[in-house]
């Protein structure tokens, strides 16, 4: 059987393919490199990682090996399936990115700003029925790796698609709701855009080493009330959208920012995009940390759930995409290894799996789908990566790719 893990001496670490398969971690106890960092991705992103672990006194990284397939082999194995697994279109979240760029260099022209908004709040009123058919949403979410610039633009629209997924469980009988929960989730940083560019595109200090200047946190955090303002004078008027913008950063606790509102005070628009913030964060490089896959991510805020999240939404969040959402590869009981195409609620352990890898470490061609049971004897051993974003293409406006072609 092929072997799962082996320990690569620090000089071969990015010569060779696999994860990295547990945290590495300083003698303080702080995670240099994070376990299901795949090191193809390493060697593009992060080369100076091997001086960097030298310097900590590490000689050898644990490695897993991964299943023969990319994320883009996924996605062409993906639209192949029947019944098929409904993403959303991604023209639509192309166009709405486009659009945020928009609104952000004009931020300062009243009119064009005004007019950006408005284009906004109608591909927002798209949004509700385009979700409403997409049956895994983890599975439509943008990865914004390789496009640093509009990072906080595929931010604001994966929080926009994560608050309307879960508005639309817990409250699947008031539309209304769930559509201003969208209108907030895309809307709740703009206040953002207020700030000079280098300041919403490195929040956190990231590009300078995770240093952030104490003034920048005081700036940074009055940025709910900005946007709720930029909002109310766009004539917006809507209490459910105000909310979320206003409330995105309290805490269940009473701890957050700006009003120290607790508990069922925080306005419910605002919690559920509070809670959509905090995974998207955790699954992307908006913030400082390390990225993790969707299943960590899932982990971490179930234990923030009470300190930071209404235990309600973290449930809804859990009940909609799992234990494992789709996309997370997963490697299973008898060694095979499969990626998770959907979840069901009350069967969050017991995902329909796209099997890509034998139990001998061959490629299955072509790839099998298999249903994990409850009463069956195989299960999901641990999960090994995560093709849950997708890569977009840049959009091009009609009538300026007519002008190119
Ligand atoms: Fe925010
Ligand atoms: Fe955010």
């Amino acid at each position: 059987m092929k072997k799962r893990v082996w320990n690569v001496a620090l000089g071969e670490l990015l010569n060779v393919e696999g994860i990295v398969a547990e945290d590495v971690v300083s003698r303080n106890q702080a995670v240099i490199l994070p376990g299901g960092v795949s090191l193809p991705a390493l060697r593009e992103t992060r080369p100076e990682i091997v001086s960097l672990l030298l310097k900590h006194g590490i000689t050898h990284v644990k490695v897993k090996s991964v299943p023969t397939i990319t994320a883009s082999e996924f996605r062409t194995a993906l639209s192949s399936i029947v019944p098929s697994v409904a993403e959303l279109n991604p023209l639509l979240t192309q166009i709405a990115i486009h659009q945020f760029g928009a609104i952000y260099r004009n931020i300062e022209d009243r009119t064009m700003r005004e007019r950006g908004i408005r284009t906004m709040m109608m591909i927002a009123s798209r949004l509700p029925r385009e979700i409403r058919r997409t049956s895994q949403i983890t599975l439509s979410l943008v990865g914004a790796e390789e496009r640093e610039r509009e990072r906080a633009h595929i931010h604001s629209i994966n929080v926009a698609l994560l608050t309307g997924y879960i508005a639309q469980k817990v409250f699947p009988v008031w539309p209304a709701f769930v559509e201003a929960c969208i209108r907030g989730g895309l809307f709740h940083d703009v206040g953002k855009a207020f700030f000079p560019q280098f300041v919403w595109e490195d929040a956190s200090g990231m590009k300078r080493g995770g240093k952030i200047f104490p003034g920048e946190a005081k700036i940074f955090n009055c940025h709910p009330l900005l946007g709720e303002t930029l909002l109310k004078d766009t004539d917006v008027r809507d209490l459910h959208v105000l909310g979320a913008v206003r409330s995105h950063h309290e805490k269940w606790s009473g701890n957050g920012v700006p009003d120290r509102l607790k508990g069922e005070d925080i306005p419910m628009s605002g919690r559920i995009v509070a809670v959509a913030d905090a995974f998207e964060n955790l699954t992307s490089r908006f913030l400082e940390g390390d990225v993790y896959r969707s299943d960590q991510a899932i982990s971490t805020m179930i234990g923030l759930t009470n300190s930071d999240f209404d235990s309600r939404i973290v449930r809804a969040l859990l009940s909609a995409i799992g234990l494992y959402p789709p996309g997370t590869v997963v490697l299973l009981s008898d060694q095979r290894v499969g990626i998770v195409l959907e979840t069901k609620e009350r069967d969050l352990l017991c995902p329909r799996v796209l099997i890509c890898v034998d139990a001998l470490g061959r490629r299955v061609s072509p790839f099998e789908t298999l249903k994990i049971r409850k009463e069956g004897n195989i299960y999901i051993k641990e999960a090994l990566d995560d093709f849950s974003k997708r890569k977009l293409e840049p959009y091009v406006p009609v009538s300026m790719s007519s002008r190119l072609g």
